[in-house]
């Protein structure tokens, strides 16, 4: 791959958010592009910046079974003024950065004050790069927004649409599109690209993860409700688990791997850039698909029993009031999804099409978390094995 817009040592790209799913998969795309890159990271309470960054490019150089490069790490917090940067880290971006890839955020669905998250990191934080590009002359910004700053709207989604006076379904939802008006209204920009996926899910080729949001908090409450559910006693054929959905509905999802290779292609290539991709499937899953895999995956056949959208669930048995209670958090999402149209990103990367998101691919991303027993660490790298022994 050409990387046209990165030619010699001022063109660092400043990337945020490389620690999480999509960063760590952006992480590998862009240092095997060999785009020069500086990832500004935040420590752990056992971890430095520095820690992080080396046990997960350990992790993908054993995965791989290839060297990486290593970027330049810088620490920081996006919810500090000025990113919490040291002043020689200051200069240091100065002198080195000429674009920005803001990609962290706070996946909170929660609501709260505006200086709690997602409001903290979402809005103030992307003020607070805002105002570093500023005083550090970047002026290149490439921002991973959602689809979903669509909220509520339903029918067709262009990507040239933005605030249309939607009702807005969380907080998270509503931060993402303040924060993408934020971008759009800073003249000092010369260019703006918005990157809008739907729902990530884990790798196309193998299912691996490294977060349980959204679909598989779902997968996991089923496989939880049906461990429950087998080792109950005795005889228990009037049981029954109902989901308030008909089968019709589409949900987007996307994996991670493919959303990386098309932001990590056109963040190389400069006539793509300055403009809105929706990173969206081809094809949605139902959710009729969605519960075939959760049922053959936890073997509750018998058991579930999709009952309609309009349907209250009337005296709840333990197991629905667990999977209800605990899926509260994604009742916005309990539904249709709109249909997001993608003309610019088919037309910016007709090479890079979108895995099909067919039951088969569905069943794998279900096995392979189920097998992760729903939870990741990278590799501990050297400092940290010998503290932990
Ligand atoms: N996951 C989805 O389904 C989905 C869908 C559409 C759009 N998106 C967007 O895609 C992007 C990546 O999402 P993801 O799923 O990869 O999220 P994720 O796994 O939760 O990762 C979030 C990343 O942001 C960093 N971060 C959060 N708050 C920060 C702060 N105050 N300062 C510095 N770094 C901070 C995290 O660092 P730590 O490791 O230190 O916490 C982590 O690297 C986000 O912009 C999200 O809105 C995600």
């Amino acid at each position: 791959m050409s990387t046209d817009s990165f030619n010699n040592d001022s063109e660092f790209l400043l990337f945020t958010g490389c620690t999480g799913l999509l960063g760590r998969y952006l992480l590998k795309d862009l240092l095997q592009f060999e785009i020069p890159l500086a990832v500004l990271v935040r420590p752990t309470r056992r971890q430095s910046a520095a820690d992080r960054v080396e046990s997960m490019i350990s992790t993908w150089e054993q995965q791989l079974d290839q060297p990486l490069s290593r970027p330049h790490v810088i620490e920081g917090d996006l919810s500090g003024k000025s990113l919490g940067l040291s002043t020689a880290d200051e200069a240091w971006v100065k002198t080195h950065c000429s674009s920005v890839l803001h990609n962290a955020a706070s996946l909170s669905f929660v609501s709260g004050p505006r200086d709690a998250e997602p409001w903290k990191t979402n809005l103030t934080g992307t003020e607070n790069l805002l105002n570093v590009c500023r005083e550090t002359g970047i002026k290149h910004f490439h921002h991973v927004s959602t689809a979903y700053v669509c909220g509520a709207r339903q029918g067709t989604i262009y990507e040239q649409e933005l605030d249309e006076g939607q009702t807005l379904c969380n907080d998270y939802e509503w931060s993402k599109l303040e924060a993408e008006k934020l971008i759009r209204s800073a003249e000092f920009l010369e260019t703006k690209t918005v990157f809008r996926p739907s729902i990530i899910v884990g790798d196309s080729e193998n299912g691996f993860t490294t977060t349980f949001h959204g679909f598989y908090a779902a997968l996991q409450l089923a496989y939880v409700v049906a461990k429950g559910l087998k080792e109950l006693p005795g005889d228990h054929e009037d049981l029954q688990f109902r989901v308030t959905l008909d089968g019709t509905e589409d949900k987007n999802l996307v994996p991670v791997d493919w959303v990386s290779s098309f932001i990590s292609y056109a963040v190389s290539q400069p006539q793509l850039h300055n403009q809105t991709y929706h990173l969206t499937p081809q094809n949605p899953v139902t959710t009729q698909t969605i519960m075939n895999v959760l049922t053959a995956v936890n073997e509750t056949g018998d058991f579930t029993q999709l009952v309609g959208s309009e349907t209250r669930v009337e005296n709840p048995n333990e197991f629905e009031r667990m999977f209800y209670e605990n899926m509260q958090v994604y009742n916005s999402y309990w539904k249709n999804d709109p249909h997001f149209d993608t003309s610019n990103t088919r037309e910016a990367a007709p090479h890079l099409p979108c895995p099909s998101m067919d039951e088969d691919r569905m069943m794998m991303l279900a096995k392979a978390a189920v097998d992760m027993e729903f939870r990741w660490r990278d590799l501990p790298v050297r400092a940290e094995a010998s503290i932990t022994g």
